[in-house]
């Protein structure tokens, strides 16, 4: 007997509103390993496949910002094999990443402390923005060594080491101001932040960018993450409402 499988209706994505700037947490790869009886290296491995997938889909089309959570400043209390497995897998794609991306014309820009990384590393990324900074297509920023009050706190400092040289005056302070001194100085604010895994957590992402963003918490490991759950997330974002503080 033949067994017909019900295939999932497409979903559409025409003419709803995208948003401009969308966030993902990328988060799950562990659990996803776990489940599988597989050191939690491999889904990380599997989550960098997905990460490319997906950041070439937002592209195709048309998202102009994606910000893509990869390593926050937390995330260095982990083992230490499992911090070594990361860097190892960041080095292997950075390399990568130098060719990757460019048919697509992204711009590929790190967010996050650099210095936390070897230095190695840190000229793979600095080759990495430098190569890609004159194209037109989607900005694409990695935040890796990221976290939000880290980088809230380097904002307060430099503004007041030039409120202190007088090149600045304590009535320039204003939040224009604030989020000129955050690394996504200059980058709209994202519309949309979407997290796999279930958790309903922001762990340090985005805090001042976020006050007004769209969340979605999708209850899939982010290396089961398809295209079509970004789909479903966009078009889940498109119906929602968004007020900033009016009616
Ligand atoms: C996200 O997946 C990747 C990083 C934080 C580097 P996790 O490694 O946090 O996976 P879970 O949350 O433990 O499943
Ligand atoms: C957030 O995930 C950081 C990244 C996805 C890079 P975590 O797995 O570190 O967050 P918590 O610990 O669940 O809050
Ligand atoms: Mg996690």
């Amino acid at each position: 007997m033949a067994i017909f499988k019900k295939k999932k209706p497409e979903l559409s994505l025409e003419g709803i509103v995208l948003p401009k700037h969308i966030g993902i947490i990328m988060d799950g790869n562990g659990r996803w390993a776990k489940k599988r009886g597989l050191p939690r290296k491999a889904g990380h491995r599997e989550g960098a496949q997905v990460f490319r997938k997906i950041t070439r889909y937002c592209s195709e089309i048309g998202i102009k910002y994606l910000t893509v959570y990869a390593f926050s400043t937390e995330n260095w209390k982990r083992p230490e094999d499992e911090v070594g497995a990361l860097m190892g897998l960041f080095k292997s794609y950075l390399e990568e990443a130098l060719s990757d991306f460019k048919d697509d014309d992204i711009v590929v820009r790190f967010i996050g402390d650099k210095s936390g990384f070897s230095p190695e590393l840190q000229a793979l990324m600095t080759e990495n923005e430098e190569s890609s900074k004159n194209r037109d297509g989607m900005v694409l920023n990695i935040a890796m060594n990221y976290g939000s009050r880290d980088e809230i706190v380097r904002a307060v400092k430099s503004i007041s080491a030039k409120v202190k040289s007088g090149e600045l005056d304590e009535s320039d302070i204003d939040e224009k101001l604030v989020s000129d001194n955050l690394y996504t100085a200059g980058q709209p604010d994202p519309d949309l932040i979407i997290r796999p895994s279930g958790e309903y957590r922001i762990s340090n992402f985005m805090l001042w960018q976020a006050a007004y963003t769209e969340f979605v918490i999708m209850n899939k490991l982010w290396p089961d993450f398809q295209k079509s759950d970004l789909d479903e997330a966009l078009l889940i974002y498109a119906q929602r409402s968004r007020r900033y503080g009016g009616i």
